[in-house]
């Protein structure tokens, strides 16, 4: 009997670590795999050992193996707690690291389940939600049993950065920094996206010559030209703009939540807070700011306007480090928007011929250009919401406990054919017909709604712009969309994307 339960036990294990999740994360630690490996070995060596010498250890080893496999099975039950008022749904291991590679698990498990229902994300029970208005309400309505969740980068700006800010700290530094955001500081942007943009897409056009190109690599600095401009007030050709986007480059380095920070982070961090206090005490100083302003920092632009709104910027270590996490997190978001943005051109040069159709009216292109930007992200960028729930909370007739998090899923609620006809085609004229105000929230909404969102369309609306009409793009070749081996990882286009991009004439 012991045996065969062993033999259970170990079945049950060897499926969840041959998922390809569990596969991928211990080939990406091969010295913790090996460690924990080498562990294992050991503790089962010792379990056998004693289990051959004492029957009384065997059969209460194997009664313990029982108990947690019976535990986990139930568990694992789409109507685990149904009693105790949890939502539908599994929170088994397998079934988890089966999602994280499966674009389609949630939409599907919603049309299954309903618009609430559980899972997990490997250990942390999570409550989905596919409704935007059942998902907004509970965030409004209950925000003071909600809290937001940890990230790295946190530990590198006292009080932590904006978004994952909770209460009073969050109101009063969103009140310092919202007011910046203006969709004049976006629009100052475009000239200096456009040039680096026309650079990168030429770089891009060389390198695809000998049969395409994949875009990765050539995305980030369009971003971050946006970014610099409209959020920091430094164009490109200013002094201090290519030590600013370097350092932004290199604090890109992914961080782990529980080790320590790399020196090189923390140092491009600190390196960009000096850099930015000191602009912002300049600003601060100054009356007058013009556009072409080469010392120092172009007007209108998030920094000018907050600096000479609060002339002690410079010396709010909370705000100015936060002002660098915007620019680097804001600039890993629109990457990932322009990555979508190059592939739908290439994929449908239909699309991109609509835009050259309009391209002697500046205003009409742009218009369509931003259309085309917005189906991007209805399509490809939309994220998720998460809270952590500090207290239970209620929601739809379920009971969400404390210590779980909640998932607004963005993506499932922008693919609702009720609300979008046809949800899988990529057809930018439904965003020229309709703004779709009411269902469409890439960009979050309420008191945490995203202050980035100005910027990021308008790096993704002149980049799609110069791109149409410079270019023919063309998928040379393709494969399945993936993402990081996290629940949270956004999907991108497949490693074997590669692109042509033929300049057009004049
Ligand atoms: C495609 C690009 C982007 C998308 C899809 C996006 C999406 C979002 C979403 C959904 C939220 C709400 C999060 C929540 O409620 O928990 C958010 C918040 C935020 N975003 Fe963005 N974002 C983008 C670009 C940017 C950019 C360019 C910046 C900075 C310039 C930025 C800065 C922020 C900040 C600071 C917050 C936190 C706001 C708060 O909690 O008060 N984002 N973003």
């Amino acid at each position: 009997m012991e045996g065969a339960i062993l033999a259970l036990a170990a079945v049950v294990s060897a499926r969840v670590l041959l998922t390809p999740a569990a596969r991928r994360e211990l080939g990406s630690r091969p010295m913790l795999a090996m460690l924990s490996a080498v562990l294992a070995l050991v503790a089962l060596g010792g379990a056998a050992w004693v289990a051959s010498q004492v029957p009384l250890a065997r059969r209460a080893m194997g009664g313990g193996v029982a108990v947690i496999l019976a535990a986990s099975f139930v568990r694992a039950r789409p109507g685990f707690g149904a009693r105790r008022g949890l939502p539908p749904g599994s929170l088994g291991l397998r079934e988890s690291l089966e999602a994280i590679d499966d674009a389609e698990y949630y939409s599907r498990t919603s049309d299954r389940l309903g618009p609430i229902f559980k899972m997990s994300q490997i250990h942390q029970p999570v409550a989905c939600i596919t409704d935007l208005e059942t998902g907004f309400t509970l965030f409004r309505e209950q925000e003071h049993r909600l809290r937001q969740s940890d990230w790295a980068f946190n530990r590198l700006v006292p009080g932590g950065y904006l978004e994952y800010m909770d209460g009073e700290p969050h109101a009063r530094l969103r009140g310092l920094l919202a007011p910046g955001f203006t969709p004049e500081a976006a629009e100052a942007a475009d000239s200096a996206i456009a040039e680096v943009a026309r650079a990168q897409l030429a770089e891009m056009a060389d390198a695809a010559s000998d049969g395409g190109v994949h875009p990765e690599e050539y995305l980030l600095p369009i971003a971050h030209a946006g970014l610099i401009r409209a959020v920091l007030g430094v164009s490109p050709g200013h002094p201090e703009y290519e030590a600013l986007r370097e350092r932004f480059t290199e604090l890109n380095r992914p961080l782990d939540l529980f080790l320590p920070i790399p020196r090189a982070s923390r140092e491009a961090f600190d390196g960009l807070a000096r850099t930015v206090s000191r602009l912002a005490a300049a600003a601060a100083r100054r009356e007058d700011r013009h556009d072409d302003e080469s010392e120092g920092i172009a007007s209108p632009s998030v920094l000018a306007r907050v600096a000479s709104d609060n002339p002690d910027l410079a010396d709010d270590a909370s705000a100015i480090g936060t002002l660098v996490l915007m620019v680097k997190e804001g600039g890993i978001m629109t990457r990932g928007m322009l990555r979508w943005v190059i592939k739908m051109l290439a994929d449908h040069p239909e699309q991109a011929e609509r835009l050259r159709q309009v391209a002697a009216d500046p205003s009409e292109l742009d218009g369509r250009a931003e259309a085309f930007a917005l189906e991007a992200i209805r399509r490809f960028e939309s994220p998720y919401l998460y809270r952590r729930v500090a207290e239970d909370v209620e929601v739809g007739g379920f009971r969400i406990p404390r210590g779980w998090l909640v998932r607004l899923c963005l993506a499932e609620a922008h693919a609702r054919p009720e609300v979008f006809s046809d949800p899988q085609r990529f057809d930018p004229g439904r965003f020229e017909r309709s703004d779709h105000a009411e269902s469409f929230c890439p960009f979050g909404a309420g008191s945490r709604v995203c202050p980035g969102r100005d910027v990021a369309l308008e790096v993704a609306k002149v980049t799609a712009r110069e791109a149409a009409v410079g270019y023919d793009l063309r998928t040379v070749s393709d494969g399945p969309a993936w993402r990081i081996n996290r629940h949270w990882g956004l999907w991108r286009p497949s490693l074997r994307l590669m692109v042509s991009l033929n300049r057009r004439p004049g």
